[in-house]
C-alpha cells in the first residue's frame, strides 16, 4: 500500500522512453499456450499485471522467467492444468484472455469467472457467444466457466459485435481460439485495436493465417499447428498518451522515444484541438505546451475513436483549460471513480450519467486522494504535478498495475514524487 507524495506544480522538460505494451503483452503471453516450446518476447514492462499473468501462466503448466535482458521466456511445453483460478483472475480480469487458446490447446478450460470491477460492469458473454458459434461447450459452475471442445473447434463466421461496440480480449479470445479450428473462420465486427493487430502479427509469425489485420474483419485459415515465437511487442499508446497530457499539463515539453503516433490519431488531435503540440521526431515525437489550454469535447469510442482508457488523465488536464468542456464515456459509463477526487483538488466537475461537464478553474490544490484504478490514478498523478501544494496518492498499486515505476520516469524530468512505502 505505498503512497504518492507529488510536490506541485512543476514544468517538465526532458525526454522519457515509452514502453511496451501492457495490453498488447497479456494476451500475447496467453497465445504462447497455443504452441509447444519456448517463446521468448522482448519490451513486455515490468508490471504488476505481467507478474501476475505469468504467475497464471504457471500454474496451467509453463515455465516463465526473465533472461538477463528482460526478455520474457515461456516455456509451454507442459500444459497440465488447464485451469485458471479464482485466486488470480480476481486479481486481473485480462486472465480472462487464456480461454480461447486454452481451449484450442487442450479442449478443455476452466477459468473463473471474472467478478465486479471498478470501471464498471463488464460482461464476457461476447467472449462465450463467440467460442460457442467456433463448437465449444460452456457452462458455469461453481463461478468457474467451463468449456470444452473434445474434438477440436470448428471455424465459422461469427459477429462479435455488442452494446458498446467491439470487444478487445472478446476479439482476441476467439481470434486466438480460431488459429487451431478446422477450415476458416470469420470474425466480423473485431476490435481494431492495435493490441489485437500485435496479437494477430504475433499468431502469424508463430505459423497462423490470419488476413484483414487492423480492420473489423479478421479472416482466420485454421491450421493445425502452431510454433513458438520471438515477438517484440509494440508501444504503449496509453503509456505514451499519459506522458503526454503529463507535458501539457505541466506548460512542458517532453520528446517521447519509442512512440507510434500512427496509434494515435484521435489523441494526437484533441491535444492540439487543446493548445497542445505534438511534432513527429526519429522515434517517436515531441509534446509542448506554451499558451492557455482550450475546452475540448471527448467522446471515448473504440480505436481509431478516442481511447477510454486516456479519459481520466484529460478530465485531469480539461479541468485547467479556460471555459468549459464535456467529456461522455461510451465504453465504460461508470468509468469516473476520479471525478470526486479531482474535485477534491478544487476542480470542478459534474457527473451527469455517462458525462461529465468539466468547468475549467484557474488552478488545481493539492489534496490527499484515492487511487481507484489504473488510468483514474494516473489522472490523480496529472493532476498532482500541476497542483499548488503536496499531493497524497494512496494506493499506489493501482498505478503499479500499469505504469512501471512513475516516479522514476516522471522526476528525471522534473517532477518531485516520493514513493513512501507502507
Ligand atoms: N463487453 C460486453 N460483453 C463482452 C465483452 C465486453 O458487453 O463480452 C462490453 C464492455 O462491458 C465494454 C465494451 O464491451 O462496455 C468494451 O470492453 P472490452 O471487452 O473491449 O474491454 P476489455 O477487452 O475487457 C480492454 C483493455 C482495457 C480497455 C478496454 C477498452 C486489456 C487487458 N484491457 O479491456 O484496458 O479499457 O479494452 O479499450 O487489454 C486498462 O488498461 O486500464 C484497461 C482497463
Amino acid at each position: 500500500m505505498d503512497i504518492f507524495h507529488i510536490e506541485g506544480p512543476v514544468r517538465l522538460s526532458g525526454s522519457i522512453t515509452v514502453n511496451g505494451s501492457k495490453n498488447a503483452s497479456l494476451p500475447i503471453m496467453a497465445a504462447t499456450i497455443l504452441a509447444s516450446g519456448k517463446s521468448i518476447l522482448s519490451a513486455v514492462p515490468h508490471l504488476s499485471d505481467i507478474s501476475v499473468c505469468s504467475q497464471l501462466l504457471g500454474e496451467l503448466g509453463c515455465k516463465v522467467s526473465r533472461n538477463n535482458n528482460g526478455d520474457l521466456c515461456i516455456d509451454s511445453t507442459v500444459i497440465d492444468n488447464p485451469v485458471g483460478d479464482y485466486e488470480i483472475v480476481r486479481r486481473m480480469r485480462a486472465s480472462i484472455c487464456i480461454l480461447g487458446p486454452l481451449l484450442a490447446r487442450c479442449g478443455r478450460a476452466e477459468v473463473s469467472m471474472p467478478g465486479g470491477c471498478t470501471i464498471g460492469y463488464r460482461p464476457i458473454d461476447i467472449h462465450i457467444r463467440g467460442l460457442r458459434e467456433l463448437g465449444a461447450k460452456i457452462h458455469i459452475e461453481n463461478g468457474y466457466i467451463v468449456a470444452e471442445a473434445k474434438n477440436g473447434l470448428t471455424g465459422k463466421d461469427v459477429f462479435m459485435g455488442g452494446p458498446f461496440g467491439s470487444t478487445v480480449l472478446g476479439t482476441a479470445n476467439v481470434l486466438m481460439a480460431a488459429t487451431l479450428a478446422k477450415g476458416k473462420t470469420i470474425i466480423e465486427s473485431a476490435a481494431c485495436e492495435p493490441e489485437i493487430s500485435d496479437l494477430a502479427n504475433c499468431l502469424n509469425k508463430m505459423g497462423a493465417k490470419i488476413t484483414g489485420i487492423g480492420s473489423p474483419r479478421l479472416v482466420i485459415e485454421g491450421v493445425k499447428q502452431l510454433y513458438p515465437v520471438e515477438y517484440e511487442v509494440i508501444p504503449d499508446r496509453v503509456e505514451a498518451g499519459t506522458f503526454m497530457v503529463a507535458a501539457a499539463i505541466t506548460a512542458g515539453q517532453l520528446q517521447l522515444n519509442n512512440c507510434r503516433l500512427e496509434d494515435m490519431m484521435a489523441v494526437v488531435d484533441k491535444l492540439r484541438s487543446i493548445g497542445v503540440t505534438v511534432e513527429p521526431a526519429d522515434d517517436g515525437c515531441i509534446v509542448a505546451r506554451n499558451g492557455p489550454l482550450k475546452p475540448a469535447d471527448i467522446t471515448t469510442q473504440p480505436y481509431p475513436g478516442f481511447p477510454t482508457d486516456l479519459q481520466a488523465q484529460f478530465m485531469a488536464l480539461l479541468s485547467l483549460t479556460e471555459g468549459n468542456s464535456i467529456i461522455i464515456e461510451k465504453i465504460f459509463p461508470d468509468r469516473f471513480m476520479h471525478v470526486a477526487e479531482l474535485n477534491r483538488m478544487a476542480a470542478n466537475l459534474r457527473k451527469e450519467g455517462p458525462t461529465v461537464i468539466v468547468a475549467g478553474v484557474k488552478k488545481l490544490i493539492a489534496a490527499p486522494v484515492m487511487a481507484s484504478d489504473l488510468r483514474a490514478s494516473a489522472a490523480l498523478v496529472l493532476a498532482g504535478l500541476a497542483a499548488e501544494g503536496t499531493t497524497t496518492v494512496n494506493r499506489v498499486y493501482h498505478i503499479d498495475r500499469g505504469y512501471e515505476r512513475i516516479e522514476e520516469r516522471l522526476n528525471p524530468v522534473g517532477a518531485k514524487i516520493t514513493r513512501e512505502s507502507m
